[in-house]
This record gives C-alpha cells, sequence and structure tokens, in this order.
C-alpha cells in the first residue's frame, strides 16, 4: 500500500487527521505545511462558480484545478473528488479515475455514496486505485441539507453503509453532517479513520473548505469556524492600491524601470 496512505491509517486511535480543501496552487503550498489531506472537493462548484449544487461541476474542471493544487504539494497526501456522473458504473468509474490519476497525479479519489457504489469502490481498489469514502450528507445527490442521524433506520443504515465502505477497501471516509453520537459509533466500529465536517469531535480527523475557514467564501453554517476575515485584509489592501494609484504614491521610482 501506498506509505502517504498508510500513514493516514496509522493515525487512528493517535493523533487527529487535519484536511482542508482546496483549489489552487498558491494556498495549496500553504496548507501543505500544515495538513495530512489535501482535498480537491466539487465543492469549488459552488464556492467558486456559482453553480446550484456540485451536480454541474465537470471531471475537466476538477481536472484542471487538481493540477494546480498538485504544484503547491509535496508532503500531504492528495485527494480529488469525482464529480457527480463520471462513476455511474464500474467500467465509467474506472476509465474516469484512472484518468484524474494519471493527468493530476493525486494519490487518491473521492466517491460519495454507499451501498449503491461500494461494488464501484471495489473495482477501483482492486485496481489499485487509492478510495476515500463519503457518507452522512451527500451533497451530489441531497434533495435537502439537513444533518443526518436523527431517526434510528437512517443511523443503522449510514453505520452498516460506513462498514460496507470499509469492507469495499476504502482507506478512510469523510462523514458530513451526521450527528455527533452516530460520528462515534462508526468510529468505533470500522478500523480505517473518519473525517468529519459538521460530524463532531468524535471523528479522526476534520475537514473543512479552506475558503470557509478564512472567511473569503461568505456563507454562514453551523459547522464553519471563521478564524480570520481574510475579505476585510484584502479589502483594506486593494483599498489602499486603489487611494494610491489616485493619488500617484504607486508605482514609486523603485517599482519601475
Ligand atoms: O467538496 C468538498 O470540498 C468536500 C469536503 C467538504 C468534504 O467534499
Amino acid at each position: 500500500m501506498n506509505k502517504k496512505i498508510l500513514s493516514i491509517i496509522k493515525k487512528k486511535n493517535k493523533t487527529k487527521i487535519v484536511s482542508l480543501s482546496a483549489y489552487s496552487k498558491n494556498l495549496a503550498e500553504i496548507l501543505d505545511k500544515h495538513c495530512d489531506i489535501v482535498l480537491v472537493g466539487d465543492s469549488l462548484g459552488s464556492v467558486l462558480y456559482n453553480y446550484k449544487s456540485t451536480r454541474e461541476v465537470s471531471l475537466s474542471t476538477m481536472i484542471e484545478h487538481s493540477k494546480s493544487v498538485r504544484l503547491g504539494i509535496k508532503k500531504s497526501l492528495m485527494v480529488v473528488d469525482m464529480p457527480y456522473n463520471t462513476y455511474r458504473n464500474s467500467k465509467e468509474a474506472l476509465k474516469n479515475a484512472k484518468k484524474v490519476i494519471l493527468k493530476t497525479k493525486c494519490d487518491a479519489v473521492k466517491l460519495e455514496g454507499g451501498k449503491k457504489i461500494s461494488a464501484i469502490i471495489k473495482t477501483l481498489v482492486k485496481n489499485n486505485i487509492p478510495v476515500m469514502g463519503h457518507l452522512g450528507l451527500l451533497p451530489q445527490s441531497a434533495k435537502n441539507f439537513k444533518f443526518k442521524g436523527k431517526k434510528n433506520y437512517e443511523r443503522e443504515k449510514i453505520l452498516k453503509e460506513a462498514k460496507l465502505l470499509e469492507t469495499a477497501g476504502v482507506f478512510s471516509m469523510v462523514l458530513e453532517c451526521i450527528e455527533s453520537s452516530l460520528a462515534k459509533t462508526i468510529t468505533k466500529n470500522i478500523k480505517i479513520p473518519t473525517i468529519g465536517i459538521g460530524a463532531s469531535n468524535n471523528c479522526d480527523g476534520q475537514i473543512l473548505v479552506l475558503d470557509d475557514l478564512i472567511g473569503l467564501n461568505p456563507i454562514n453554517v453551523r459547522f464553519v469556524k471563521k478564524y480570520t476575515n481574510i475579505r476585510k485584509d484584502i479589502s483594506k489592501a486593494v483599498l489602499n492600491y486603489a487611494r494610491e494609484v489616485k493619488s500617484k504614491k504607486f508605482p514609486l521610482k523603485k517599482h519601475s524601470y
């Protein structure tokens, strides 16, 4: 097994796994110093392109952003989201996942879903493609964006699917917006790491979208903590630039040839 992936698995029950989603080189370079996993998430559909859902994201968009992110990553594990309608059956998934890996040199791909895609995941893993799972709220197929695990039948289904994904061969899985005690049960009942987003600190690691946590993407959801307000800083810098251009303070001689 790939060394980087093995080291992620080994972190379970020892140290929390730090992950973030990013979509471009310069930011990925900063993340690489502090993260175990950098995900090129299809959340870029809503965060960067204002799409109504991640269902509109194409494979070529994912590949282009991933090529950029790859340039910024030296040490962390790079995972790329397989977008909607690119893994409807094993043949399609294998063809597209191979393309993603070949073109982006990523370490693994992430697929959303449980029972419906477990055979597809098995095929990818058999073909030496490392796969990260994704359960709970599934943005590619969600009808609403409510958290999961309130009802018993839903809890049982998600737990069952987590075990199924583990058997299918995923090396870890994202748990998105699920109730805290369910996250705890899943995390206890599988040997691979769980990475939570809106799924409490009962998971083996956490993931957020970088643009959300730095306040670049102006959203307000319960599971995001804003660590800074980068919009304010950028706005201040641009205002100063505009003032200096207008007052002819910029550029000075030292900025000129
Ligand atoms: O698309 C994404 O960025 C994700 C993470 C938020 C888990 O799937």
